[in-house]
């Protein structure tokens, strides 16, 4: 692709630009606000360069809204879109997996970070299996301690150790982290809440139980944005 640096930005009525490139059927649809009543920005406001700075104050003060009616919804909805996918081999698919953890981790005391950490802690094991620690890792690092967010980036190697009969994986790669101060919590945590729920006969607490629980996790202060590097 090539970018076109002084060409006019691709801002149009959005007609067709050919039979082989269909609209989506939305055009001059505006996606309804919360609550549906607030109003949005002018529609002259084609691109965000065109945004006052009492624009932006507004949005920002929208966006708190947002994010607390949002956040914990949408990230329930990604885990609930799994509940009937078929099993990656186990006898209960990652939905369930999911569950059953977090409900261990309910049963052994854990507060609500604990749990959550856990019930979303193979979010991304469909979509990215190879970086799915870094998945859960990411959509939770600025809600939880130094040593979950490290814990849920590294428990996939973690996890290898419980494989030592599998004919390809290094089971003890985990052992390149070995002296760090959060492998003994990330070797624990593993050993008792996740190579452990893979079991149909187990009494796992359904999504709606969690429910409360995420809501009052993502409503936590945000840590706020990465610093660019
Ligand atoms: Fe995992
Ligand atoms: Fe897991």
């Amino acid at each position: 692709m090539t970018l076109h640096t002084n060409a006019p930005l691709p801002i149009g009525s959005g007609e067709r630009l050919s039979g082989d490139v269909p609209t989506d059927g939305m055009l001059n649809q505006v996606t309804p606000l919360i609550p549906s009543e607030l109003q949005h920005l002018p529609e002259s406001h084609t691109t965000m360069d065109k945004l006052s700075r009492e624009d932006w104050t507004q949005l920002m003060q929208y966006r708190k809204l947002y994010h607390q009616e949002e956040q914990a919804k949408q990230a329930l909805e990604m885990l609930a879109v799994q509940k009937d996918s078929p099993s990656y081999g186990f006898r209960i698919n990652n939905y369930r997996h999911s569950l059953q953890s977090a409900t261990m981790v309910y049963r052994d005391g854990g507060d609500d970070e604990d749990v959550v950490v856990a019930l979303f802690h193979d979010i991304g094991f469909v979509v990215c299996p190879d970086n799915h620690g870094e998945f859960s890792a990411t959509m939770l690092a600025n809600y939880v301690s130094e040593r979950n967010y490290w814990m849920l980036r590294n428990h996939a190697v973690f996890l290898n150790y419980h494989a030592q009969t599998h004919p390809t994986v290094d089971w003890n790669s985990r052992e390149k982290l070995r002296g760090h101060p959060h492998f003994e919590y990330t070797a624990n945590w593993v050993a008792r809440y996740d190579q452990t729920s893979i079991q149909t006969q187990y009494d796992t607490a359904p999504l709606e139980f969690f429910e409360p629980i995420v809501h009052r996790v993502f409503n936590r202060p945000s840590k706020g944005n990465p610093t660019p590097s």
